[in-house]
């Protein structure tokens, strides 16, 4: 079972779906996303084309080929949007909830139908291996389920008979027009971990992807309109800067949902905080791997390479960092071997273990993060700088790239990289292992390899990260639980999906009632102020 649950988090080999996915040709590419030259506006239900003067290019990372344009929305746009989701909102609010539900049974199904297509969508913009991609989908559409049984999320609470005849009772409301703002690295998983939650809760939402990976945003948008979503309930912009300041100022935008950068996120916080609403930011990570000398050290060693490689590192929950505990320095040699076979590759093609970066610009900040590890003394066991990929010599790949003897004053250790590196430390022991993962500020996820019960217990109890695995290197977890990053990784007070997720999306109403058992008998008005005692 355990293993059976491991394999339902965030993949680090391929994971296979083939009873999820209807087998059948790669029908057609949607008319409203790319590879089509434009990317569309999604409002008021229609894809529209933007009016815009200001594009962005979208390019093909593994080959760096412009492959599409994105419209930066103009303001009178992003104005129609909220105002569509204003519109929607009472209506939407006023669905039952058993109406709002059936809508998101229907929407998993064709999430499920059409999960190979949406996987290729993101290979195609992202970069990403197609195992990583279908992943990707994978893990938001179990959010989608997990919305479907908001029926039981979504109860209030009640005391009966507070005092004689009066009962106090609580609903949970939604807010209104709330937003999600997403980042490059997962364009279906984080999206769904935003509107689905929100909108069966009866909130109205408007999303703006990443301006590189819009793509898979607006295919889920498309399914979600053939799913019964009424129009309006769900409105896409695009843009950078002005929209994300629109949607901070905007005084009809409820609250904010935001994954990504750090600086992006604490500016998102504090001018839609000042601005009156919730905010909700998951941010940058640098998550440690302790690695004890009893721990299973074949399951060990692949995990890391797995979860440091994966994705080309580009995931907040990467593993980036091994604290290497003892004996346990010793594995060093075998952990680059392992890295070493690992196949890089356009995402596309068979056998890719990683693709390349998101941009030129992600490949040159990773290179040069390389370069201040080994002019700040750090050993490059293994380079992947100058790796050549046939047939794609303009894709922007980093082969997996080890940094040893790494000491947490160094900038390699102290900046989130998020590029297939890994940073290895050493320890003498736990308590020292613990220290150092405390003292890095962020709190994202962590892992222990060991086969000693108690040292887990210690090391779960003790270390002061949001979301810990025990031999489970990439500790995502499943929707009925929250997403708990901590410290600098988050900002806010209530988490991503899960209880917490209804949480954000709901504001309660207390109801406090009396009907006299007198039933109708009129009586004196009563003029101080109730104490509700006996
Ligand atoms: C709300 O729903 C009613 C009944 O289905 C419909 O007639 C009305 O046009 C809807 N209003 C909006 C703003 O969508
Ligand atoms: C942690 O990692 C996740 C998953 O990659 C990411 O989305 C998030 O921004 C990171 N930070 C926090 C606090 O969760
Ligand atoms: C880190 O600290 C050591 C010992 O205090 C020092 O020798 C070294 O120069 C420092 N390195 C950096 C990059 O600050």
């Amino acid at each position: 079972l355990l293993a059976a649950l491991a394999a339902l988090l965030l993949p680090t080999r391929p994971v296979s779906l083939p009873s999820l996915v209807q087998a059948g040709p790669i029908t057609h590419w949607p008319a409203f996303c790319p590879p089509q030259p434009t990317t569309k506006l999604f409002i008021d239900g229609k894809f529209v084309e933007s009016k815009t003067t200001e594009w962005i290019d979208i390019h093909n990372p593994a080959t760096n080929e412009v492959v599409a344009r994105v419209p930066k929305a103009t303001p009178s746009e992003m104005e129609a949007a909220v105002a569509s989701c204003k519109k929607a909102f009472w209506n939407w609010s006023e669905t039952s909830v058993l109406s709002r539900q059936q809508i998101f049974l229907r929407y998993q199904q064709l999430i499920k139908d059409n999960l190979k297509e949406i996987s290729k969508l993101i290979t195609f913009e992202q970069g990403k291996t197609l195992a990583d991609a279908e992943g990707d989908v994978f893990r938001g559409l179990q959010v989608v389920e997990h919305a479907c049984s908001v029926t039981s999320l979504i109860l209030g609470e009640t005391m009966p008979s507070i005092t004689k005849d009066m009962d106090t009772y609580t609903y949970r409301l939604p807010l209104g027009v709330c937003a999600g703002i997403a980042p490059f690295n997962f364009p279906a998983m984080i999206p769904l971990w935003m509107f689905p939650m929100a909108m069966v809760c009866g909130n109205t939402f408007l999303m703006k992807p990443s301006e590189r990976v819009p793509g898979a945003l607006m295919f889920l948008a498309k399914l979600f309109q053939d799913a019964g979503a009424p129009d309006g309930t769900l409105n896409i912009i695009h843009g950078q800067h002005e929209a994300v300041n629109f949607i901070c100022d905007h005084p009809d935008i409820r609250a904010i949902s935001f994954v990504g950068s750090n600086q992006a996120g604490e500016y998102i916080y504090e001018r839609g905080s000042r601005n009156g609403k919730r905010v909700q930011a998951n941010m940058g990570a640098k998550n440690h791997g302790v690695v004890m000398p009893d721990a299973n050290k074949e399951n060990t060693l692949n995990q890391l390479v797995g979860a440091a490689f994966g994705a080309a590192g580009q995931r907040c929950m990467a593993l980036s960092t091994a604290i290497l505990v003892g004996e346990a320095q010793k594995w060093l040699p075998e952990l680059v071997e392992r890295a070493k076979n690992l196949r890089v590759n356009a995402g596309d093609q068979p056998g890719a273990d990683l693709g390349p970066l998101i941009s030129p610009q992600a490949k040159e900040r990773v290179c040069h993060l390389i370069e201040t590890g080994v002019k700040e003394g750090a050993s490059l066991l293994l380079d992947g700088r100058n790796i050549k990929v046939k047939g794609y010599e303009n894709g922007n790949f980093v082969g997996p790239t080890i940094l040893a003897n790494v000491k947490p004053n160094m900038t390699c250790y102290k900046e989130e990289i998020f590029g297939p590196v890994l940073v290895v430390l050493e320890a003498d022991t736990l308590d020292d292992a613990i220290k150092m993962v405390n003292n890095n500020p962020y709190g994202n996820g962590t892992a222990i390899f060991t086969t000693n019960g108690a040292t887990a217990r210690k090391y779960s109890h003790l270390v002061d990260v949001g979301q810990v695995g025990v031999n489970v290197p990439i500790p995502v977890p499943l929707p009925m639980f929250s997403f708990t990053g901590s410290r600098a990784s988050f900002r806010g007070d209530t988490n991503f999906y899960g209880k917490q997720g209804v949480q954000f999306y709901t504001q309660l109403k207390t109801i406090i009632s009396q009907w006299k058992e007198e039933d109708a008998t009129v009586t004196k008005p009563a003029v101080v102020m109730p104490t509700m005692g006996n």
